[in-house]
Parts: structure tokens; sequence; C-alpha cells
């Protein structure tokens, strides 16, 4: 998959124009603090409102026009933006956060991945750092990705070593058409 054409196109289903709706929970957006990283961030949504709510937030990204026009967009706090792959990250980037948002990235990668993009996010985080993530299980769309979904199983595999589950939520607010087809976990960098 060439992200960039697909921004190039105008060929993207995935940027609803705002943030995931489940942000808006003050609940929800209390379980991340501090540093926090939105790999795959697209144009940006999510890092801004993660922003606005006190946090300082770093958007990643592989497409130089998502992260172009992520940087477009004026500043409503203290985001930043980084334009890299989630599988060849900055030094920097090591033990760095105390939280990720993630959204739309892990259903976004070829699922033989999988086990890299779990290495790659416990990477970025602190000792006791969270990952918050909004897990695409059932894409519908006939079988082939992205976006690729997942089970819960798949994920309690994945995410087994290196992070302790603190709890999950399905039915969450979401845009029209997702309904009933995503699961919030929360988990505990340990
Ligand atoms: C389905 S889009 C979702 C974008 C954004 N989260 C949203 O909801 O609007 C997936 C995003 O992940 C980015 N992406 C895919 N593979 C990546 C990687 N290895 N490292 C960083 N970003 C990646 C793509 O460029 C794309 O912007």
């Amino acid at each position: 998959m060439d992200w960039n054409i697909r921004y190039a196109e105008g060929d993207t289903p995935w940027d609803k124009g705002l943030a995931h709706p489940v942000l808006r929970e003050p609940l929800v957006r209390g379980m991340l603090e501090g540093r926090v990283l939105v790999p795959g961030c697209g144009t940006g949504h999510d890092v801004r409102e993660l922003a606005l709510g006190g946090l300082e937030v770093t958007g990643l990204d592989v497409a130089p026009l998502a992260i172009g026009r992520a940087l477009a967009h004026p500043p409503v706090a203290r985001e930043t933006y980084v334009h890299g792959d989630l599988f060849g990250l900055p030094a920097e980037f090591k033990g760095a956060f105390d939280g990720v948002f993630e959204h739309t990235c892990f259903c976004a990668i070829d699922p033989a991945r999988r086990a890299d993009y779990a290495s790659a996010v416990a990477s970025t985080l602190k000792p006791g750092g969270r990952l918050l993530a909004v897990f695409y299980t059932e894409p519908d769309n006939g079988g082939d990705g992205p976006p690729f979904g997942c089970t819960a199983q798949e994920l309690d595999e994945l995410f087994k070593d290196g992070f302790r589950l603190l709890g999950e939520r399905r039915g969450v607010p979401t845009f029209a058409g997702r309904e009933d087809r995503e699961l919030l976990r929360l988990f505990k960098r340990v």
C-alpha cells in the first residue's frame, strides 16, 4: 500500500474530518497523560483533539502528504508532527512517551507485521506508560484489506508480552457505519 498516493488521489475514506468520537469522553481522554504518540496519525484529527485536552502530542505518519496537511493546520496547542515509519523509529522515540493512542493504524498495516507493531509501540513507551487503542475488529470489506480486522484473541496474544490489559469496552461512540465494529482497549506497559 502506497499511503501517499491515497492522499494524493483523495482516496481517504478513513478521514472523517474530525477525531474519533470516543475522544470526546473526558473519562477516555483521561486515560492518557503527559507525552503521547499517535502512530499513523494521517492529517492529525486525533492529535489535535488530544492536544486540546492538555497533552503534549506527537503525530507520526509514513505519508508525507498526510504530515504536510497536518502541519498546514493551524496549531491548537502543544502538538507536533513527524514524517516517519513506525517500523523504523527515530532513536529519540525510544521510551519517550507516557502514552500511545491507536486508531486505524493497526488495521492499516499488513497483518504479518502485527508483532512488529506491538514491539514498536512498546519501544516508545516509558515503563508504566499506556496504550489506548480503538481496534477495528470487523472491517466487513470482503476479506481484502486494508483495513484488516482482528479478534480479541489475536490481540490477547499480540500484547501478552510487555503489556497488561487494564480494561476494554465495546460499543463505544464512533463514526456512522462503524457501530459495534470496534474494541477499545487500555493497556499498561510493564
Ligand atoms: C487508514 S489511515 C488512518 C489515518 C488516521 N489515523 C485517521 O484515522 O484519519 C492509516 C494511516 O497510517 C499510516 N501508516 C501506514 N503504515 C505506517 C507506518 N508503517 N508508519 C507510520 N504510519 C503508517 C498511513 O500513511 C495512513 O495515514
